[in-house]
């Protein structure tokens, strides 16, 4: 049985795509699965190959791209979806077909988390793991996902978006509106991931500052008021909205306020992905306030239709112990198996569960 490991992506999220999958074809090597990639480069070629299955080989792209060959999604005689190689890389072989098993999405950001790949193998009618098309887009958009769970009475911190060319024209709306927020503000691409272009302003001079820096990223920011003193608590949910279970909660480590893009994947140099990053697992807080997050992250699962593995993620008032939704990742970094080693369930384990419940 094939299983195909999707990752890579145009988005900027794409190093931490090619962590994440590297760690789940480690742990499907002794599976009973036959493992292949499903690389798609920053410039939005899907490759294939083996040397793709060595993070090794990561270091050199041109080299990597030379040895890879080029494959799209399609179907065989019979109209079983397969992964079809489109480039002769053999002078007498013929191009290779691998009828598809089911996919494992690994991408992390957009056109890989956010459905749209996903949408592309419900057309080829192909199984994968993973959230669906709803979850996955709506979950990718930050002020949409607030905005969904306003009104499931989820709470959520302020906040308000805007778009660059409304920047552009009218930068004094914006920042009024940063002004009622009152500073601390945190700024946001609206839809990304891993802190890519988050950053906190303390004043006016710094927001604009930010926003210039965040419109690289996306062309809709949001800007939202800090919570201080702020404690990040995230917990991951796993299975269908109709079965489901969490994890224990974890306290991501080594952040001022917001936590940097190198705090989460560059601590040991990137080796280890997420994974390498500052944590305390089971998070230290008391079982009253670990409840609620495991109670409050089961809802949001469900208000998202959710499905195979997310990490939710929450802001906390140190002082008070209010808790707010942050956002939904339906891709977690490392596919968040370090919180589920916790209840005995290795990586392996849980790739399994996830190709068990992926979308038929
Ligand atoms: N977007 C990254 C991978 C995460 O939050 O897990
Ligand atoms: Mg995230």
């Amino acid at each position: 049985k094939n299983i195909v490991i999707a990752f890579g992506g145009v988005s900027p999220e794409h190093e931490v795509s090619v962590l994440s999958a590297m760690q789940v074809i480690a742990s499907l090597k002794e599976s009973s699965f036959n493992l292949i990639p499903l690389y798609i480069s920053k410039s939005g070629r899907w490759l294939t190959g083996t040397p793709l299955l060595e993070l090794e080989n990561y270091k050199d792209l041109d080299k990597l791209r030379e040895q890879a060959t080029d494959c799209t999604f399609s179907h065989n005689k019979m109209g079983k979806p397969i992964l079809l190689e489109t480039e002769k890389k053999s002078f007498f072989g013929s191009p290779e077909e691998y009828p598809i098993y089911a996919v494992i999405p690994a991408f992390h950001g957009s056109e890989g988390e956010d459905g749209s790949f996903q949408g592309t193998c419900e057309t080829y009618n192909i199984p994968y793991a993973g959230s669906g098309v709803f979850a996955s887009s709506i979950g990718m958009d930050k002020v949409k996902a607030k905005e969904l769970c306003r009104a499931h009475n989820i709470p959520v911190v302020d906040e308000f978006d805007f778009f660059e060319k409304e920047w552009e024209r009218d930068r004094d709306t914006v920042l009024h509106y940063a002004q009622q927020l009152e500073y601390p503000v945190i700024i946001k691409p609206t839809r990304l991931g891993s802190s890519i272009g988050v950053t906190k302003a303390t004043d006016e001079q710094a927001l604009i500052e930010a926003i210039e820096t965040a419109f690289r990223y996306d062309n809709n920011l949001m800007i939202e008021k800090a919570v201080s003193p702020l404690m990040e608590i995230n917990c991951s949910v796993l299975g269908t909205p109709e079965e489901l279970q969490t994890s224990v909660c974890e306290r991501p480590l080594g952040q001022e306020d917001t936590l940097s893009f190198e705090d989460k994947y560059q601590s040991d140099g990137g080796q280890k992905g997420m994974a390498s990053a500052d944590r305390v697992i089971p998070a230290d807080i008391s079982d009253e306030l670990t409840e609620k997050i495991q109670s409050l992250s089961e809802q949001i699962f469900k208000v998202f239709r959710a499905s195979g593995v997310a990490r939710l993620d929450f802001l906390i008032n140190e002082e008070t112990e209010e808790v707010f939704f942050n956002e939904i990742n339906t891709i977690p970094g490392s596919f968040s198996f370090y919180l589920w080693e916790e209840s005995g369930m290795n990586m392996k384990e849980l790739m399994l569960k996830l190709i068990d419940v992926a979308q038929k």
